[in-house]
């Protein structure tokens, strides 16, 4: 009764296979039954060669289904195995469709950021394009260029952090954290020829105890205009757009004279104030002053022009820059420098 013990054999197997514990035990019993070598399955096809013919046809189909349901008996315990492995890595967890989605938080621009594109937005509108610079920067852009030569006394009104020059420290090229964004209008003009127009945003950097109004690491403004016929009235006229356009329709705009070795001449300007009107001698934001110092500027030195190559017979023109964070405490209200910088979300998030 061969075709019986077949029955036996495979019933074994299916047993086996479906208390196999894990994907270890269940190839062992792949292999015990099936496997080419020494497997029982394979035995027993063997073992078909050397019946009688009348018992061939038989026991081949009895070794045939044997195979068959252990076949199905494997495949069934490795699905087994597999969906009770993924249900343990779940821990259990299902999905639960009446939780509320987790909040998403949008970003926003950080306030300084804001006020920079507002800056060139504005500045856009009277035909001058924004274009960027080195923080770190020569000696040269920063002072020499701009007729500050060392020892000039005027260096010490830009309280500056030098840099060791990573390029074999030649004391002849001495690098630093650009003071302010002036070193760009001297790349500006190397690069181009006149007519100019561009403005400047960018960050600067100066030796300096830091305050409710100033920071050792700030942004700053630069506006440069070079054509022919440029006048003071230019300069005048672009600025009071820019305060008008930041602070509203009835700004006034104060320039008083003021010194800078790479203008001539060269003022102050200074706002009145949007809040008071110059009305509260108490003020919060202009200090009883009524106006609001905002930025050097001036007409630029011929001496800056020539250094160039552009002839100051020919060509003229105008030079502004100004702090950023100060537009900025002045549009947010706020008291402090170093609320931007501190980086606090619940403040930040106002704006
Ligand atoms: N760079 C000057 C400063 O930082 C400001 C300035 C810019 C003055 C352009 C004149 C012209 O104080």
């Amino acid at each position: 009764m061969p075709g019986e013990e077949l029955r036996e054999l495979a019933n074994r197997a299916v047993a086996e296979i479906a208390g196999a514990a894990d994907d270890a035990a269940l190839e062992a019993a792949r292999v015990k039954y099936l496997g080419r070598k020494e497997g029982a399955l394979s035995e027993a096809t063997k073992r078909i060669a050397k019946l009688p013919p009348g018992e061939k046809p038989a026991y081949g189909a009895a070794v045939n289904e044997g195979k068959l349901r252990i076949e199905r008996a494997l495949e069934e315990r490795t699905r087994a195995l597999r969906e009770a492995r993924v249900a343990r890595d779940l821990g259990g967890e299902r999905e639960d469709m009446s939780l509320p989605p987790r909040r998403v938080r949008v970003g926003r621009l950080h306030p300084i950021s804001q006020t920079v594109r507002e800056v060139s937005r504005v500045f856009a509108t009277m035909g001058f394009e924004t274009v960027e610079g080195p923080e770190i920067e020569w000696d040269y852009y920063n002072f020499e260029a701009l007729n500050i030569p060392p020892g000039h006394p005027a260096r010490e009104k830009w309280q500056t952090l030098w840099i060791s020059n990573p390029l074999g420290d030649d004391p002849s090229r001495p690098l630093l954290g650009r003071t302010h964004t002036s070193p760009m209008q001297i790349r500006v003009m190397e690069q181009r020829r006149p007519p100019v127009r561009v403005v400047i945003p960018g960050r600067c950097y100066r030796y300096e105890a830091t305050d409710a109004i100033r920071e050792s690491i700030f942004f700053q403004y630069e506006g440069l205009a070079i054509d022919e016929k440029l006048t003071m009235a230019d300069l005048k006229g672009v600025l009071f757009s820019f305060a008008r356009q930041i602070f509203g329709s009835d700004r006034k705009i104060r320039f008083r004279i003021d010194y800078f070795p790479f203008t001539e001449p060269s003022a102050e300007i200074a706002f009145d104030c949007f809040s008071c009107e110059g009305r509260d001698p108490e003020c919060r934001v202009c200090g009883g002053d009524g106006w609001i110092e905002a930025a050097g500027c001036g007409m630029v030195h011929p001496d800056v022009l020539r250094r160039v190559g552009y002839d100051p017979k020919r060509y003229q023109g105008f030079a502004f820059g100004g702090g950023i964070e100060r537009l900025a405490m002045l549009r947010t209200g706020a008291p402090d420098i170093r609320l931007f910088y501190q980086n606090d979300l619940r403040y930040l998030e106002q704006f």
